[in-house]
Formats: structure tokens, sequence, C-alpha cells
């Protein structure tokens, strides 16, 4: 069984589909889960459990995969259910969601700004080159640059999940390279296509990050850490000089407008 503790859980239940089920009634939700990169042992970590229910959810799973061994199963579909509360984030990981709640405001309005994208005007060309400012300048430069200097300072970051998240990253900040030079040469079609493209790719990594990445951190972190992140952050943010009061006044006028 030990050797499954490494496995990717989304190959586990490829091969024995009952496993998503089992983790379901722990309220671990990988069958849906469309990120696909934790491995067995991830999810005890992640999804921290009391230690007898992670040794009877370990005990059921190998009941499915060794249905062979006479595993003792003495559980319940009501003892499953977990009694885990949703994560508190500690408040600088709460301002990293706060500022992903702005980014996915500006991603909902995508579609609609594809839809309507004109480049003979300089109010259409001002549309659109205004939601680039707000990728580059609030997306990567205040929030990614607080993920990549500071939080993921305080760990290993050659463990697979970071290198997911530093290639979304990098990802995003070459679409936004597409997107200017689309401006550029007036390609409708590849300026449709980069944004629709960073909607997506940003929309999935917002996911990671608020439901695997920053809860499994947060419970990492020590008090001091905390404190000393949140110092950080203040400080960072300083000197960055981005205000979100811009952005925000940008996403409230563009919202009342792609309303009409
Ligand atoms: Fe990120
Ligand atoms: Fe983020």
């Amino acid at each position: 069984m030990e050797s499954y503790k490494n496995k990717g859980i989304k190959d586990i239940i490829a091969d024995f589909p009952q496993v998503a089920d089992i983790l379901e009634e722990y309220g671990i939700g990988c069958g849906p889960c469309t990120v696909g990169i934790c491995l067995l042992k991830d999810i005890l970590d992640i999804h921290k459990m009391a230690p007898e229910k992670e040794q009877e959810l370990m005990s059921r799973i190998e009941a499915t995969i060794y249905p062979e061994r006479a595993i003792k199963t003495d559980y319940s579909a009501e003892t499953a259910q977990t009694d885990r509360e949703p994560h508190v984030f500690s408040a600088p990981m709460q301002r990293l969601v706060n500022e992903h709640v702005v980014i996915k405001r500006w991603l909902a309005l995508i579609p609609a700004v594809v839809e309507r994208i004109d480049l003979t005007t300089d109010e259409g060309v001002g549309i659109i080159e205004d939601g680039i400012d707000l990728i580059k300048s609030y997306a990567d430069r205040l929030h990614h640059a607080k993920e990549e200097d500071i939080l993921f300072s305080y760990f290993d970051d050659s463990e697979k999940i970071f290198q997911v998240i530093y290639e979304d990253h990098r990802i995003a900040r070459n679409h936004v390279k597409e997107m200017l030079a689309a401006i550029e040469k007036k390609d409708v079609a590849a300026l449709s296509q980069h944004l629709t493209d960073y909607g997506q790719l940003l929309a999935q990594h917002i996911r990671k990050e608020d439901e695997i990445l920053f809860p499994w951190l947060d419970k990492k972190l020590t008090g001091k850490q905390v404190v000393e992140l949140a110092q950080k952050f203040d400080s960072e943010d300083r000197e960055i000089g981005v205000e979100p009061e811009k952005y925000l006044s940008y996403l409230s006028n563009l919202e009342n407008r792609l309303r009409k």
C-alpha cells in the first residue's frame, strides 16, 4: 500500500473508480477535480484528518485496491462523514484569496469583452488595454509577485505543485505578450484567442490555489511566519505602488457597461 501513497490520485481513480466515491464520503472531491496533480500522500497531508479517520480511509482504499486481502472494514457511511470545517485562512493568505476575487471579476467579463472587441476605435482599444493593465499590474505585479517572491520562499518550491503554479504564471505572462502583439497587428482573432485562453488558465489556476495550495501552505505556516508574511506583504505592496482602487473602478464601469 505504501507504493500507492506516491502514486497520482487521478491514476489510482482511473484504475479503481470506487476510490473517488470513498474520498467523496470523506469530503474530498478528487473525482471531479480537474487539477489532477496530487499524489495519494498529498491528499492525506492537505486534507488533514484525525488519525483514526485517516486510518479508516486508507483501509477502505486498500480494500478496494487489494480485495483479496482480509482488511478490517468496520466503518459505516455515517462515520465516514468528517466534521472538517472549511479552512479559515490566516490574514495574509486571506489577502491573496481576496485578490483572487478581484481577478475573477475580470475573468468573468472576458467572454463578453471578447465578443465585443473593436480595435478600430480608441475606445475599443482602450477597454482591452485597461484589461491588460489589470492583468500586468494587479494580477501579475501585485499578486503573483507576492506569491513567488514572498510566500513560496517559506517552502521547498521544488515540489511539483509549485512547479505547476510557476508554469501557469509563465504561460499567463506569455499570453499577455501575445495580446499586446495582436493589438499592434490589429489581429482580432489572435487577441480573442489569447484573452480566452488566459481566462481559462487563470480560473483553473486560482482554483488550484484557493482549494489546494493555499489551505495546505497555510496549515504549515507557524504563527511567527504568519505575522512576518503580513508585514512583508505590506511593504511589498507599498514598494510596488499599484493602486487597487483604479482596477476596482475599471471593473465596476465595465460590469455596468456590459450589463446594458
Ligand atoms: Fe498564482
Ligand atoms: Fe494567486
